[in-house]
């Protein structure tokens, strides 16, 4: 049995792999704002912000992977500038699809972004050991408070984060426009107290 491996960051030839796992899990939410999967991935594979990605390891492959805002970096670096360059006249289609996807933004110590197992090792605790992992790390570094966005119809991730300690603190409700752009009504927004909860370790 290979043990799976939780650390920061990714190497320069592993950005590929990254934001295909991020792509796959993530595409009813990428594809209408960046346009295509071909332009997503090359929007990731460029504009990753390595220290900010937690990536879970077996064998050396990476099979999981969580994007954090944390100290005020994100985990894709893209400025306005950047978008300009990339999406030219389309930067206009980008915002205003894009805009319930900022909604993310972070209010406390530790926003988690994105998380995603690939599909072939789902189920099997690598998801649980990353956000334990996680939820270590904040501790470690005597932050109050982890955060993240679940849209409403994602129960098993919904799940797993109750499982670990989270609790929902508000609902969002996003425009009927934007409901018909991305096929979801809106996402629940979830916290875990550090200072209080007992299930980490
Ligand atoms: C959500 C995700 C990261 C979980 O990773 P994982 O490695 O499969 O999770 P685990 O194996 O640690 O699952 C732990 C628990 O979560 C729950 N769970 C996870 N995915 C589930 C699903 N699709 N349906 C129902 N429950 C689910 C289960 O309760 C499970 O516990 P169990 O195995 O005892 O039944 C992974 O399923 C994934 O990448 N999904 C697609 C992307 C996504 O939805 N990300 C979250 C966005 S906020």
């Amino acid at each position: 049995m290979w043990k799976t491996n939780i650390s920061f960051g990714i190497k320069e030839n592993e950005r590929r792999k990254v934001s295909q796992i991020l792509y796959e899990a993530f595409s009813e939410k990428f594809k209408p704002v960046f346009g295509s999967r071909k332009k997503s991935l090359r929007i990731f594979s460029r504009y990753i912000n390595a220290p900010s990605i937690l990536v879970a390891r077996k064998r050396g492959e990476i099979v999981g992977v969580a994007g954090l805002k944390y100290n005020h970096v994100n985990w894709l670096k893209l400025s306005f500038f950047d978008a300009i360059r990339e999406f030219r006249f389309a930067i206009f289609r980008v915002a205003i699809t894009g805009f319930p996807l900022m909604a993310s933004r972070l209010k406390g110590d530790l926003l988690l972004d994105v998380i995603a197992v690939s599909p072939e090792a789902r189920g099997k605790g690598i998801g649980t050991k990353m956000l334990r992992f996680l939820l270590s790390f904040g501790k470690q570094r005597g932050l109050e408070k982890i955060r993240l966005y679940v849209i409403c119809h994602n129960k098993g991730a919904k799940v797993l984060y109750e499982k670990i300690g989270f609790t929902t603190v508000r609902l969002h409700k996003i425009p009927r426009f934007w409901r018909n752009v991305f096929g979801f009504n809106g996402y629940f927004e979830m916290e875990i107290n550090l200072n209080y909860n007992k299930n980490i370790e």
